[in-house]
Order: structure tokens, then C-alpha cells, then sequence
């Protein structure tokens, strides 16, 4: 019997799926200075808290037809999550669209910071 130590190289998609489905929650600290260098320059700070709202709710904003499109559903962290890691799928017209965050950490943190 052959018993290699695959040290998780050896998981399917699947186990990497659940694996990153359980973990959704961050660190809201780093998400905080992950905002401030890649975000508050357009954002400020008037995001804190819309995690869980309306998608097109954060306030004094223009939205995209993308968007607004989306308006009856709300920033879950699915939603938050699709959205930062690629705006352009999930709002086509977005005029957020060159801000991806690849890093799903990043992104994990960014949405933590956005919960409170
Ligand atoms: C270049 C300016 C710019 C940067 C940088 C930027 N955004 Fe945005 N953001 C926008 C604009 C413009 C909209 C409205 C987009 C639309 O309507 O398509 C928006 C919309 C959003 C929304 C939806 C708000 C709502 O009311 O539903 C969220 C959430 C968001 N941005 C998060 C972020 C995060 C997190 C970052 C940093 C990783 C970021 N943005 C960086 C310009 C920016």
C-alpha cells in the first residue's frame, strides 16, 4: 500500500471550496488598513457598515446601471466577495471595475472591516 503524505496538496476542488466557505470571517483590523490604501481615496470611510445592506444603499453616490441592476439584493458577503474580486462580472459596467482585489484574504478582510 502506497501511503503518500500529500501535506493538502492532494485536495479536490471540493475540499478547497469548503475550506474557504468556512472560513468568512477576517480580520476587520487589517481590513481596515487594507481600505484605507486601496479604497477611502474614492470611499472615504462612509462604507463602514454596509455589509448585510442593500446593494446601491451606501449613500451620496452615482450608481451604475450594474449596480442598481442589483438593487433588491444585499451585500451579503457572497455578494461583497464576487463583487471586489472581479466588479466587472458581477456589475457589467461597473465604474468600479479596475479595483479587483485578487487576494481572497484581502478581500476576506476588506468585508470584515465593512461589517462594522
Ligand atoms: C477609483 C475609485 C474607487 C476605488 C479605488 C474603490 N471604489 Fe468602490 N466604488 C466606486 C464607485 C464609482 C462605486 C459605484 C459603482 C457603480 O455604481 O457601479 C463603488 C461602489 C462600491 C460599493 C457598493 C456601494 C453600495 O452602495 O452598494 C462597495 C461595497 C465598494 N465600492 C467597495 C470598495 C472597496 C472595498 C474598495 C477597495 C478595495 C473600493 N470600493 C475601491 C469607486 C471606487
Amino acid at each position: 500500500m502506497t501511503n503518500h503524505n500529500n501535506n493538502g496538496h492532494g485536495q479536490g476542488p471540493a475540499a478547497r471550496k469548503a475550506k474557504i466557505a468556512a472560513v468568512t470571517t477576517g480580520d476587520s483590523a487589517r481590513g481596515e488598513r487594507l481600505f484605507r490604501a486601496m479604497c477611502a481615496g474614492c470611499h472615504s470611510l462612509g462604507l463602514r457598515g454596509i455589509f448585510g445592506k442593500p446593494i446601491a444603499s451606501g449613500g451620496a453616490m452615482l450608481y451604475t446601471s450594474g449596480l442598481e441592476r442589483r438593487a433588491s439584493q444585499k451585500w451579503t458577503f457572497e455578494n461583497l466577495d464576487a463583487f471586489l474580486r472581479a466588479p466587472k462580472e458581477f456589475a457589467g459596467d461597473t465604474a468600479m471595475g479596475a479595483v479587483a482585489v485578487k487576494n481572497a484574504k484581502d478581500r476576506r478582510d476588506l468585508i470584515e472591516f465593512l461589517k462594522v
